[in-house]
């Protein structure tokens, strides 16, 4: 059985008309930028992560650097983040003119280490970027009572994490800001690239929101240099579209997780991901852990079924990296996780079926 990773062309297909009746509709108007369906996208957004503003740009690495830049960073100032991330995270600290310094993640749940932040707050130290990789939210209130306690802000890296839940508040809406991607395999996904900030904060919306655009206050007006991030009408009208069928999709992915989880329990060799209890993940990926992890990999892709690696080798071990001098050993739990985590097929088209399959390939592969 044939079983892809990822099956884009299956939720296309079943929105195809609708969102080719909008985008005829945007053809006709010439309205590509801004306008109407970019703000109209922007507000469901806002509505749907519980928060008062939503900024939609070309991308999350856009949403992450505009954050940071909108937040002002110096030279040298320090900014702590996880190594299992993707580079993104950290681009975006670098680019927007500080340091990113890394902090080991819990084992269990693959997120930022609250025990291991304070050792590596400095005076340089200006905020915390949990990410709720894979779809789980970062243990926030500790992170947060750690922030205030040193004057530090967080933002929360939820790219992977569309209506994940914390304590039973939505992910996007528990920090100072958050990013989120609108990649095409993400949980909401454009037809191209997208993605938003959404914060409660208007004056940290507002330079956002200006940055997108050149600076501009209003048009050929320029209050600051800025850049072009602007997320166009054809992207927002497909994701407006698409949204609808998130919370519905969402719980798909959760009930597919829940098969995953019912199927694998208690196979030696495998670690199945751990959820908080506060948590409610939105199940972006789902991750196991495999003692002899590619060798089950190459098994997997021999009987079709197609798995990925998230990520293969941590940040602080990248070539990008080299000038941070973080030796092997520096962040063991993630360079442990980096050789053992195998991300198996999940997505809302996925049938039962194939999550039995996939399970019982991973029984007979292991004996
Ligand atoms: C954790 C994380 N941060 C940031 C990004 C960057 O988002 P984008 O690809 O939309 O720029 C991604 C997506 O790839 C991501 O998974």
């Amino acid at each position: 059985m044939n079983i892809p990773f990822l099956d884009l062309k299956a939720q296309n297909s079943a929105l195809k008309q609708k969102i080719l009746l909008i985008w005829e509709k945007i053809l006709d108007e010439a309205a590509f930028i801004g306008g109407k369906y970019v703000k109209a996208f922007e507000e469901e957004f806002a509505t749907l992560t519980h928060t008062t503003h939503c900024i939609a740009l070309n991308s999350g690495t856009d949403a992450l650097r505009f954050i940071f830049l909108a937040l002002g960073l110096n030279p040298g100032d320090e900014v702590i983040t996880a190594p299992n991330t993707f580079i993104a995270t950290t681009e975006a600290i670098s680019q927007a003119g500080g340091k990113p310094v890394f902090v080991d993640i819990d084992p269990g749940t693959y997120t930022l280490d609250p025990g291991k932040i304070e050792a590596a707050i400095t005076p340089k130290t200006q905020g915390i970027v949990p990410v709720h990789l894979y779809g789980q939210p970062a243990e926030m209130d500790a992170i947060t009572a750690i922030a205030k306690k040193h004057n530090l802000w967080v933002v929360e890296d939820a790219c992977q994490a569309h209506l994940a839940e914390y304590k039973g508040r939505t992910a996007g809406s528990l920090g100072r800001a958050a990013a989120f991607s609108f990649y095409p395999g993400k949980n909401l996904g454009a037809c191209g690239d997208a993605g938003a900030v959404t914060t409660n904060d208007p004056d940290l919306a507002a330079i956002i929101a200006m940055l997108r655009d050149h600076g501009q206050t209003r048009k050929y007006y320029h209050a600051m240099e800025g850049y072009n991030g602007r997320c166009d009408a054809l992207q927002a009208a497909a994701l407006s579209v698409k949204l609808k069928h998130l919370p519905l999709w969402t719980e798909t992915r959760r009930r597919h997780a829940q098969r995953y989880q019912e199927l694998l329990h208690d196979i030696p060799g495998l670690t199945l991901p751990l959820t908080a209890p506060e948590n409610l993940p939105a199940y972006h990926l789902f991750v196991v852990q495999l003692e002899n992890r590619d060798f089950v990999m190459d098994a997997l892709a021999k009987k079709d079924i197609a798995t990925g690696l998230h990520y293969p080798l941590p940040l602080h071990r990248q070539e990008a990296y080299a000038h941070l001098h973080l030796p092997v050993g520096s962040f063991p739990v993630t360079e442990a996780c980096a050789e053992r985590l195998l991300s198996l097929p999940l997505y809302p088209e996925l049938t039962d079926e194939q999550i039995v399959f996939v399970c019982d390939s991973i029984k007979e592969i292991l004996g």
